[in-house]
């Protein structure tokens, strides 16, 4: 828990495929929400036509804002991609890799998710990677085995100076959106495992600086006990981000831990 160490909490809204400009104005004029920003930090991936609006309200506050993906190129001809550079140069700071969605529907591989990941540390944006295990693969006994390759393939020939760019985040997919939460001891058991495995990259020292965070069914019921464990660093949120009185809630649980 990010009391006994010195990482922070990271609650991040993943918005997906949802809300307008006009709900996103409405979102953030409404997330009026105190907490410590030495503790705690507040993220929230928009939809790329989203990005102006959710900027310029957030400027003067210490609310970050993300994309939830974008292509490893910096231009080109690639009709209806965005590159890390039109991130950058929007104001965006954060970025989501190699969510399970974009791994299922639009043929996201570790290939193509390590070619993204160098674009991105590149234009000095923040990656929250993705990796999870399907249903299948978890009854099967072999989750670590693919987290370990999604995090080896995924994070190849990475830099170590990049590190403090890269986020992870433990999207076990039978719990996205089903309402199905991993208990916090099968969430915990694999974040430990996602360290271990960043140690074995990097070093030791620098993946106790990395922020894990674990996604799937995470709401204001259940986050405090999650956010407590010891190698979760806060959550990556789907349908409840997009509550703002939800998303407020979760952010004082997340102050007050
Ligand atoms: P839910 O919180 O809706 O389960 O979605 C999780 C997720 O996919 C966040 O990226």
């Amino acid at each position: 828990m990010s009391v006994l160490n010195k990482r922070k909490i990271l609650v991040a809204g993943n918005w997906k495929m949802n809300n307008n400009n006009k709900e996103t104005e409405a979102f953030l004029e409404n997330l009026n929400v105190e907490f410590n920003n030495e503790k705690v930090e507040v993220l929230l991936c928009v939809p790329y036509t989203n990005l102006g609006v959710a900027l310029n309200l957030t400027k003067n506050s210490n609310v970050k804002i993300g994309a939830q993906n974008c292509h490893f190129k910096e231009n080109g001809a690639y009709t209806g991609e965005i590159s890390p550079l039109m991130l950058k140069e929007i104001g965006a700071e954060y970025v989501i890799l190699g969510h399970s969605e974009r791994r299922e529907y639009f043929n996201e591989t570790d290939e193509t998710v390590n070619l993204k990941l160098q674009a991105v540390l590149k234009n000095e944006l923040k990656a929250v990677v993705c990796v999870g295990e399907t249903l299948k693969q978890r009854e099967d006994k072999i989750t670590k085995e693919i987290i370990s390759m999604q995090l080896k393939k995924g994070l190849k020939n990475i830099l170590e100076e990049h590190v403090k760019n890269i986020i992870i985040a433990y999207e076990p997919i039978w719990a996205i959106g089903t309402g199905k939460t991993a208990s916090k001891e099968q969430a915990q058991e694999v974040c430990e495992h996602i360290r271990n495995v960043l140690g074995e990259i990097f070093s030791k020292e620098k993946a106790e600086e990395i922020l894990i965070l674990y996604g799937g069914s995470v709401k204001a019921v259940n986050c405090e006990e999650i956010f407590k464990q010891k190698d979760i660093d806060g959550g990556l949120i789907g349908g409840a981000s997009l509550n703002v009185s939800e998303f407020k809630e979760m952010i004082s649980i997340a102050n007050g831990i």
